[in-house]
């Protein structure tokens, strides 16, 4: 009992220290952000704490923490939502109820959790998506690929794309009313990815090709090889998911080794003979000039940890790895990233490559923007998420 009331005090007083952390200034509502902040690295540190002594996984913590905000499918007087399955790949289906006078558009949602977490039933993604369906009479589907690290790489992917393959068959958009036409593919973190690589690969895919108008990626992590980017140099210490956690978590999509994101850590994590890839995330040739400041490309080290983990190679894993030709043929695309997320270079790089070879790209940039602000819209009602949230049904509003 002693020993219990001796941790509890301790941690409040970590909570306490986390919670004075000072915020930047442009922040909306700071205290909210710090008091996320400090919930996230507390979850972090009794993470690293249970997993010592072997009560459970540190990525499991933080597994049953999110879990609680789970939510039923439950209709409501506009929207008819069911859970179902896409030949067995879970979805949630959103059916707006009143008649149309012509066929709807349609939007699949892939959410985030750094491949870990996560679900549409988590009540932000399942207010967002009734959202989408009630704003623009359409049919929302939200996909629950199978997670790390129970399932590694490329299970969440093969997921996405047999649940989207699912509904892009000729009899699903006649059976739902959808206009075949008038369908976008949506993620945000790690989603975002999931959502760039279904993208990518149907669009290169004679079966598919076409059949995909849009795709908006919000906040989109699109690459593994290099973790030294200006942002992580420049804002080492930012809220909300610092780069320890970001790689400790990340790294499980690929295994639960742990020698893996120690080396990420370092940026060493790239075998040798890898680096002919680097120019496809090179920043310093991409990132337009506001955000390289004065800050000096140095390539990942490679060969100093040689793994045995060569998906870390692979254009699947990481979609920034694949050539012009490919990019060249994609559908309209929103990309929104936000200044103080870890994910920020890869989105600007992605935006560049896209415009670089004609690609038509929405770009929004939130300059007081946070990681992960859409997932804390309800219950935490953080008004910068409810800004993203709008700013991405605009675009659908004006793009579908
Ligand atoms: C149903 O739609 C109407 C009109 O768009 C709206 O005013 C109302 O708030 C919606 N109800 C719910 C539960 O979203
Ligand atoms: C998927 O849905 C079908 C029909 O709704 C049902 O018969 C089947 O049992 C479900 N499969 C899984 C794996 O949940
Ligand atoms: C990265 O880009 C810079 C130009 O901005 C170039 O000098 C350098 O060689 C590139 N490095 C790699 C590995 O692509
Ligand atoms: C990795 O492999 C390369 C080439 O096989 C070798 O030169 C290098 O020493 C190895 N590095 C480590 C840390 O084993």
């Amino acid at each position: 009992m002693a020993y219990k009331i001796l941790c509890l005090g301790l941690l409040c007083v970590v909570f306490a220290y986390y919670i004075h952390t000072p915020m930047p200034e442009n922040f909306e509502e700071p205290w909210k952000i710090g008091l996320m902040d400090a919930a996230m690295k507390m979850t972090s540190l009794t993470g690293l704490l249970f997993e010592n002594i072997g009560l459970m996984k540190y990525e499991e913590l933080f597994y049953s923490l999110t879990s609680l905000l789970l939510t039923k499918a439950i209709s409501d007087e506009n929207i008819t939502v069911t859970d179902t399955n896409f030949s067995g790949i879970p979805v949630r289906l959103y059916l707006p109820k009143r008649k149309s006078e012509r066929q709807r558009p349609a939007v699949i949602f892939l959410h985030g959790g750094a491949f870990v977490l996560g679900s549409c039933k988590l009540e932000a993604y399942d207010f967002l998506n009734r959202l989408v369906a009630n704003q623009l009479d359409a049919v929302v589907v939200g996909a629950d690929y199978r997670l790390a690290p129970q399932y590694h790489f490329p299970v969440s992917l093969e997921d996405s794309i047999f649940a989207v393959k699912f509904f892009l068959q000729d009899k699903i958009p006649v059976k739902y009313d959808v206009d075949p036409t008038r369908i976008c593919i949506s993620g945000d973190s790690s989603g975002g990815m999931l959502a760039t690589q279904v993208t990518q690969l149907l669009q290169n895919d004679p079966g598919f090709k076409g059949k995909i108008k849009a795709q908006a990626l919000i906040y989109p992590g699109l690459q593994f090889l290099d973790t030294l980017m200006p942002f992580h140099v420049e804002y080492e210490h930012d809220p909300i998911l610092p780069r320890d956690i970001a790689i400790k978590l990340g790294s499980l999509y690929m295994t639960k080794d742990k020698a893996l994101p120690q080396a990420m850590w370092k940026n060493q994590h790239m075998p040798q003979g890898s680096r002919h890839l680097f120019k496809f995330v090179n920043w310093s040739a991409f990132l337009p000039e506001k955000y390289k400041k004065n800050h000096v490309y140095t390539e990942p080290v490679t060969g100093q940890f040689n793994a045995s983990y060569l998906e870390i190679l692979d254009s699947r894993l990481s979609p920034l790895l694949v050539h012009d030709s490919e990019l060249q043929n994609l559908q309209l695309t929103y990309i929104l990233t936000c200044e103080h997320d870890i994910l920020r270079d890869d989105g600007l790089i992605y935006v560049t490559r896209l415009r670089n070879v004609g690609v038509q790209v929405n770009h929004d940039h939130i300059e007081d923007g946070v990681r992960g602000a859409l997932a804390f819209t309800p219950p935490f009602n953080l008004r910068l998420g409810f800004r993203i949230r709008d700013k991405y049904i605009r675009w659908l509003e004006k793009n579908l």
